[in-house]
């Protein structure tokens, strides 16, 4: 059987054990792992507690939701909120991305097929072509479709009348969103890294779920090492569970799942192989920065966007990496990670950087 193209089983990056973008195997786990309610939904208290609140106003009111902007890094929970709201809203979802739209007249069909109150998502929504961006604005403020019929001098326009629906718009990219379009959603989150606390929580949620033995050991070793990220804290989970089975006797214990993520050489801080070269590449290859992320991405052979929303977010946010209005350098921190020397590379002036 061909395997189902749905936006949310889609990649969103490099296939690699610890991207944020779904891989294969995820697809089927994520189902069952994915929280239904803003109950189950662990972590991001802020974002919970606010959209609880909206929620329970529109519900009241008979309304529908304000339009959601989503935006974050790959693997956070974009996808499962979305679902969720349209859930807590009891509305049905419709699921699509700024990519797959590729003509007007797509978008003007999910449009006229919604029904009152219906939760339309658009996953990536930074990647809509401009011209059909423009055809949500009208249908985002005012709920009216403007279509355009026929060519040349016999062209005339119709205006349509749509059912008061709710857009919820996920993005990794906040900075691409044009502002006319970010301008017409009411609620604007931002979803941040997970602490190892609230990923050691969606690790034995997901254990139990997956009937696997976890330790309390094993469940913080595994959410040690998730980069700030469920979905990578899920993929981790499954393939330590896999050793735990083959080589051990079943239980994830935490020397059990430390074995194994060094086996698949997962650090301590969650870097992969990728990461590494990332750093190791700009620390030998360009004194440790600045460089251009287009040149880091020509020196590792990895695609621009994936390094802009995948690798660099996380690096940066465990202080391993710094955007300098010149490009991109690697702290001391990385380096005595690494146990690479950058200060007998550096000169003067990117010494002033580190200050
Ligand atoms: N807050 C959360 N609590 C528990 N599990 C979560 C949470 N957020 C995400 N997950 C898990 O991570 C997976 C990836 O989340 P997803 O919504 O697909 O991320 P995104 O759309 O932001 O890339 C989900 O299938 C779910 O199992
Ligand atoms: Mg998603």
């Amino acid at each position: 059987m061909p395997a189902k193209k749905d936006p949310d089983t889609e990649m969103t990056g490099t296939e690699r054990l610890l991207g944020g973008g779904t891989m294969e195997d995820d697809a089927q786990g994520e189902l069952s792992l994915r929280p239904r309610n803003l109950r189950e939904y662990i972590g991001q208290k802020k974002v919970k507690d606010n959209l609880g609140i909206f929620i329970k106003a529109a519900l009241a009111r008979a309304e529908a939701l304000d339009h959601v902007l989503l935006n974050g890094p790959p693997g956070l929970g974009k996808t499962t909120l979305a679902a969720i709201i349209a859930r807590e809203m009891s509305a049905s979802l419709r699921m699509t991305a700024g990519p797959v739209i590729e003509k007007a007249g797509d978008l003007a069909a999910l449009l006229t097929n919604l029904e009152e109150g219906d939760v339309l998502f658009i996953d990536e929504i930074h990647r809509l072509h401009p011209a059909i961006e423009e055809i949500l604005y009208p249908a985002m403020e005012d709920f009216e479709l403007d279509l355009v019929i026929g060519q040349g001098p016999s062209a005339r326009s119709v205006k349509l009348d749509l059912p008061r629906f709710t857009l919820i718009g996920a993005t990794t990219r906040p900075g691409m969103i044009t502002p006319p379009l970010r301008g017409r959603f009411g609620i604007n989150f931002h979803l941040d890294f997970y602490s190892v606390e609230d990923l050691q929580v969606i690790v034995e949620r997901s254990a139990s779920i997956l009937n696997a033995q976890i330790e309390t050991e094993g469940a913080r070793s595994i959410a040690l090492r998730s980069r700030g990220t469920p979905r990578i804290a899920n993929r981790l989970l499954r393939r330590v569970r896999d050793y735990a089975q083959v080589e051990y006797d079943g239980v994830i214990t935490g020397e059990v799942a430390t074995d194994a993520m060094n086996r698949m050489e997962v650090d301590r801080f969650g870097l992969d192989e990728i990461d590494r070269k990332l750093l190791v590449t700009i620390i030998e290859k360009f004194n440790g920065g600045p460089v251009g992320v287009g040149t880091i991405s020509a020196a590792i052979n990895e695609e621009k966007d994936a390094i802009e929303e995948i690798y660099e977010p996380f690096l940066i946010q465990i202080g391993f990496l710094n955007r300098t209005p010149r490009g991109r350098v690697v702290t001391p921190a990385a380096c005595h990670h690494l146990g690479l020397d950058l200060s007998a590379q550096l000169d003067e002036s990117q010494k002033d950087l580190f200050k």
